[in-house]
């Protein structure tokens, strides 16, 4: 399979996201269609910008276009006031205008921090999403989500922007380390436990052949979950209701993070969704809703593609079973108080749902905590 691509049909804001291999060399012919001039600015982090930034410029240039680039240091950090500021302010002094061209270029962060830069600026200004990790491919980058952490809770600023193009090159993942791919399937895996049984016995099958390295199966995987992305923003572009089924997991994965002081050594965002959603299922098992089959599947899976599955396998002390219930408290699904989760009736059936007593909730993270300390 060579490249493919998704069109996401949001009226005015519809765009494509075109998914294959090699189209950083090629990144010049399909954003000229979008430019007044020859000339895009770029952000990016010192990481990736190490890696591909050569590529990128290359590819521009083949058809005459230029490139300014901010290069921003990496990791969840960056998500943050001060690097907004500066991000800004470079557009600004690089006298970026309403019809120029934004690109980020990076993982989740640097999308999710320049978009919401693009959005902010002028009131307003396109920007295209270039995304180089397996995460960025299957999510960030699609949606229009942007924005930056508070001290409060991750992502809590922010504003929706859709990109007008976005290009998921399958051939830079090839760089990323096992670990931030495998963070990356996280998100991957969610897909089909939300929506899809058939993607998520798909994954069950070639999952371990497309981590290691098989190029058809990365773009197929890719293609499989921007499309289930894209078919639920625009059924609900700005989270009113069936959006939310995309947080699988993450009301869990947001309190781990916080409670793990985001550090990236101890829990990655991805490894935080594919611990969250076994959680989702264990409490959807343990409310009757899903035989226990169905969690020990899921944790099977994800034990198939070495990676975290369980409390058990975040290193170091985690807070206890009140202080996790009062962090996930700082979500932005909480509504009214009360703290929304999406629970599931099977693989590929999840739904949303206020209706979950507190109590099996705390007792659910009390057992899994208390599974961590016995080992
Ligand atoms: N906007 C949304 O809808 C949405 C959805 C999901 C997640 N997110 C956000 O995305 C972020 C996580 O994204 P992420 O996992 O991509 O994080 P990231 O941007 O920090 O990238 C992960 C790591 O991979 C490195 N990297 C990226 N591309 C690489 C490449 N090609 N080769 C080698 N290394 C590479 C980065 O330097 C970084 O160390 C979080 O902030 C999360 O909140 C946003």
């Amino acid at each position: 399979m060579t490249e493919v691509t998704v069109h996401v049909p949001l009226d005015d804001r519809a765009y494509d996201v075109r998914i294959g291999p090699g189209l950083l060399a090629r990144a010049g012919a399909e954003i000229a269609p979008f430019l007044t001039r020859p000339r895009v600015f770029v952000i990016t982090e010192d990481r990736v910008a190490g890696l591909h930034l050569d590529s990128l410029r290359a590819g521009l240039a083949a058809t005459g276009i230029g490139m300014e680039a901010l290069v921003l240091p990496p990791g969840e950090a960056t998500k943050c006031w001060s690097q907004l500021t500066r991000t800004v302010e470079w557009l600004v002094d690089q006298k970026v205008e309403r019809k120029d061209i934004v690109v980020a270029f990076g993982g989740g962060v640097i999308g999710d921090l320049a978009g919401f830069a693009a959005a902010v600026l002028r009131r307003g200004v396109r920007f295209v999403q270039i995304p180089t990790s397996l995460l960025a491919q299957v999510d960030s980058s699609v949606g229009g989500k942007t924005g930056i952490n508070s001290v409060h809770g991750k992502n809590l600023i922010g504003a929706f922007h859709q990109p007008s193009l976005v290009l998921a090159d399958v051939s830079v993942l090839g760089t990323l380390t096992t670990r931030d791919f495998l963070a990356g399937y996280g998100e991957v895996q969610k897909y089909g436990l939300l929506g899809d049984s058939a993607f998520f016995d798909w994954l069950e099958r070639n999952g371990a052949a497309m981590a290691a390295g098989d190029e058809a199966l990365r773009i197929e995987a890719v293609r499989w979950s921007v499309q289930m992305k894209a078919d639920i923003v625009v059924r609900d572009e700005t989270e009113q209701g069936d959006r939310a089924l995309l947080n699988l997991g993450h009301t869990f994965c947001h309190a781990l993070e916080a409670a793990t002081g985001y550090d990236g050594d101890r829990l990655l965002h991805g490894e935080g969704v594919a611990i969250g959603c076994t959680l989702a299922f264990e409490l959807s098992a343990r409310l009757g809703l899903v035989s226990q089959e169905e969690p020990s599947r899921v944790r099977e899976h994800l034990s198939n593609m070495k990676m975290k599955r369980d409390l058990s396998d975040i290193a170091g002390e985690l807070p206890d079973a009140d202080a996790l219930l009062l962090l996930m408290g700082q979500d932005k699904k909480v509504v009214d108080g009360q703290l929304r989760f999406i629970l599931a009736r099977g693989v590929g059936q999840a739904f949303v749902t206020a209706n979950v007593p507190r109590d099996a909730v705390r007792d659910l993270l009390a057992d899994a905590l208390a599974q961590k300390t016995f080992r």
